[in-house]
């Protein structure tokens, strides 16, 4: 009789073991090796021939649809692909399946739209839907968490399935209970070979770790088309569907969204939103030009700078990366000879955005400087360029799409990297001020120690 065969993998990097091991010896993790059953050997041999075709042969056949939820379908790339697999991932209660319920309802109006839950009783979904008024929408429901039986109910005309969550469904070709590494892939296998045999596109809902990785194998984010990350803070009612990857279209898109009564609302223009709450003219805050994704995006760099009572001094970042803050305060204190080592620093980046760019230096720069020194920015000027070891502010992507934008939101003057190189012609409602080191911004602005 064919027997199971066994074997252990590592559920951050995916290395396989013949026994189990305490630490990965790939990825040096502890404690993330667990068992895998591979189930029954398969007989290799196969008599079939491939058969190819030429390049051209395949191009442009991509029908995509759209949901008409406007920074969902941007996300994705313009539209859902037939037969692709997106993964979901994202907090507890951030709002996945209420996302999720919203899409496929618009959906619903045009397409074959199932949705599986294995978390929530239909009278909880249905409540969920009534709320977010699409109780009377097309979408099919059914609670159900084995796999096969699952695949085995859905006709082949499905154009959209919902899987919430990934974590909770089971296949029974496997021993191991729901949420393991092994089922969670031969959960997601099953799936992923459904939507390409069938041509349906198929959203799976993946809870997060506390350290906000996907759970299960990184392997599953290998094994999708797509994956999407769903954040926010949950004291504040924006979210952002950000995509990490995407088979189908760029990534670092982003899709902002705000959270209300009647569930998530696309905010259209997201640059007015970041800024809405500014106060007047007051220091240690600076707005900067930033590109998300596609587009611009502009966002209020805030800083905090206050006597330290602490042996080491407190430095805080929320939006944005904590050795990037120490790099500059570096710079600052040996090339501006602006010393915080007697301080605590806070730097927030406001509304819940999360910065990665390294163009928002000088904006985090000029607000900490601004903080320090007690000395307002102009509430018309914004910012942006990164900054070099040497306090050079070096050129960024996209200079004039910044520009655009804060020119059209009313900014009047914006200090940018001299090295852009810009054709100062095509702005004349913005000036346009050229730095080349922190120190001439500094001196521009006329901020004193
Ligand atoms: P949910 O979609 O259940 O989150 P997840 O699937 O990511 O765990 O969202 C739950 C939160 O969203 C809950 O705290 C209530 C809030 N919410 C609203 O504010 N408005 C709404 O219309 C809905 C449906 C939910
Ligand atoms: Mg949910």
């Amino acid at each position: 009789m064919a027997k199971s065969e066994k074997m252990f993998r590592c559920g951050e990097c995916g290395a396989r073991y013949p026994k189990w091991l305490g630490k990965c010896e790939d990825c040096g993790q502890w404690n993330t090796v667990a068992e895998e059953v591979l189930g029954l050997g398969k007989n290799a041999s196969n008599i079939l021939r491939l058969e190819f075709q030429n390049l051209s042969y395949f191009q442009e056949k991509i029908d995509r649809k759209l949901s008409d939820i406007g920074e969902f379908d941007r996300v994705l790339g313009g539209g859902a692909v037939p037969g692709s697999v997106i993964l979901i991932g994202g907090d507890p209660g951030i709002g996945k399946s209420t996302l999720l319920l919203q899409v496929l309802a618009a959906l619903s109006q045009e397409y074959n739209c199932v949705y599986i839950s294995g978390e929530e009783s239909a009278d909880q979904i249905c409540l969920r839907a009534n709320r977010l008024r699409a109780g009377d929408s097309g979408v099919k429901l059914a609670c159900e968490t084995d796999v096969s039986l699952i695949i085995n109910s859905l006709d082949n005309d499905i154009d959209f399935l919902v899987i919430d969550s990934i974590q909770t469904l089971q296949s029974s070709s496997i021993e191991s209970i729901p949420g393991t590494i092994s089922q969670v892939r031969a959960c997601a296998h099953e799936l992923i070979s459904f939507a390409k045999t069938t041509g349906a596109t198929v959203f799976l809902v993946g809870h997060v770790t506390k350290d906000g990785a996907i759970a299960g194998p990184k392997v599953l984010e290998h094994m999708v088309d797509t994956v999407l990350y769903f954040e926010g803070e949950r004291s504040n009612a924006y979210r952002i569907l950000r995509a990490v990857k995407n088979r189908y279209g760029p990534c670092d898109e982003l899709g902002i969204f705000e959270m209300q009564q009647c569930g998530l609302v696309s905010v259209l223009n997201p640059s007015v939103l970041f800024l809405t709450q500014r106060a007047e003219n007051v220091p240690g805050t600076v707005v900067f030009a930033g590109i998300e994704g596609s587009r611009p995006l502009l966002a209020e760099a805030q800083a905090l700078v206050s006597k330290s009572y602490f042996t080491s001094p407190r430095r805080t970042v929320v939006g944005w990366d904590l050795n990037r803050l120490f790099t500059i305060l570096a710079v600052m204190e040996s090339k501006c000879k602006i010393l915080f080592s007697d301080r605590d620093v806070y730097l927030n980046i406001v509304g819940g955005l999360k910065i990665t760019e390294p163009a928002c230096d000088l904006a985090a720069a000029l607000s900490l400087l601004s903080a320090k020194s007690g000395m307002a920015i102009s509430r018309e000027m914004c910012a942006f360029g990164e900054i070099g070891l040497t306090g050079e502010i070096r050129s960024v992507s996209r200079c004039s799409e910044r520009i655009k934008e804060a020119e059209k939101l009313g900014f009047k003057s914006v200090i940018f990297p001299y090295s852009n190189n810009l054709l100062k012609d095509n702005f004349s409602n913005i000036e346009l001020i050229a730095v080349k080191t922190l120190v001439d911004a500094m001196a521009i602005l006329e901020i004193v120690n």
